[in-house]
């Protein structure tokens, strides 16, 4: 990781309007990328991640969505006011993408070498052969057996975690600068999960490529990113280095989220602590701290206004009244 800043996100807001109102899927959420830093965005199921990772690629269904605001910086060209046809070109070239189900953006009716070649033939102007030649390559980097057969194979024929592996070859197979992967892992088994994660940080920190990491679990980021923004109701309520976030988290929903971490180094027969209540629903949010109502550090100014960010000397940024020096009303 360098001090190169290569994507910036500021102040982001994507929302939908739909028959029961507005829903603020983002709301103003800010980060900066680094040239190879691998970022993990965690939170629970509707926070808002999924929606953040189309918008900073531009891909939100509109309508019913709409970005209304924020800049998405991409090496200081603004991706969210970038001609469709420029778009394009960064998109699975410069920015690529790894989603969930493989076979979502895998084409069933096409070979592997056909869907491979085709991206790199278009976005890096090699020839047929030489193109084919950098496919097995990649294959064999992600670490397909016998990548010179299975190339000619469709994607029905390979198993789930190698499917992800061949997404993963594909999505690096242009040297994008930032790949983004969207719970790369959580429809795979335990077990083949650790191998494919441990796979794209062997693969992208060879690579140099930047990551962002999008994930309901804090496992996954606690052994695969340098920093994470912690997500709640469509904004980031912690912001730091994984260590430090980790050794000593700030916002209440932060140490809640690590204290429902199951944890091999403390004595069984422990209960599991869990965060009390449900996320809330994102329609028609009143100007409050969202997560007050969970909160057992909730105070008055909390039901009254959003929170101020605050920041720390160690580089992290929360967003939660017990920190803020600014004077209530
Ligand atoms: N196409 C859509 N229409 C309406 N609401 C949507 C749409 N896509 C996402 N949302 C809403 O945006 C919020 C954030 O969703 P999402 O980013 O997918 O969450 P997650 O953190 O689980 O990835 C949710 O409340 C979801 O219901
Ligand atoms: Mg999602």
């Amino acid at each position: 990781m360098t001090e190169e800043v290569i994507l910036r996100v500021k102040d982001l807001r994507t929302y939908f309007k739909t028959d029961e109102g507005t829903v603020k899927a983002v709301d103003g959420v800010s980060f900066d990328l680094h040239k190879g830093e691998t970022l993990g965005i965690v939170g629970e199921s509707g926070s808002g991640k999924s929606v953040t990772n189309l918008s900073i690629i531009n891909m939100i269904p509109s309508p019913p969505g709409k970005i209304v605001g924020g800049e998405v910086l991409f090496m200081d060209a603004d991706l969210l006011a970038m001609p469709a046809n420029k778009i394009r070109e960064i998109r699975g070239n410069k920015i690529s993408m790894i989603f969930q189900d493989p076979m979502t953006s895998l084409n069933p009716f096409l070979r592997i070498s056909t869907q491979m070649t085709e991206t790199i033939i278009l976005h890096q102007g090699l020839g047929k052969d030489e193109a084919k030649a950098k496919a097995i390559e990649m294959l064999k980097l992600a670490g397909i057996p016998a990548p010179e057969k299975r190339i000619d194979q469709y994607p029905h024929q390979f198993s789930g975690g190698m499917r992800q592996r061949v997404m993963i070859a594909m999505s690096l197979s242009c040297n994008p600068e930032i790949l983004i992967a969207d719970e790369p892992t959580s429809a795979l088994d335990v077990t083949i999960q650790a191998q494919i994660l441990d796979l794209m940080k062997d693969l992208t920190a060879r690579l140099g490529t930047a990551v962002i990491l999008i994930t309901h679990s804090l496992g996954v980021v606690a052994g695969m990113c340098d920093t994470l923004c912690v997500m709640y109701a469509g904004r980031v309520v912690e912001r730091g280095a994984t260590d430090a976030v980790f050794a000593d988290p700030k916002h209440p929903y932060t140490q809640g989220l690590i204290k429902s971490v199951p944890r091999l180094d403390v004595a069984s027969g422990n209960r599991l602590s869990s965060i009390r209540g449900q996320p809330p629903n994102v329609i028609d949010l009143p100007d409050c701290c969202p997560f007050y109502p969970r909160c057992d550090k909730a105070m008055d100014i909390c039901k009254r206004k959003y929170p101020a960010v605050s920041r720390f000397d160690d580089g992290r940024s929360v967003a939660c009244w017990l920190y803020s020096e600014e004077k209530l009303p």
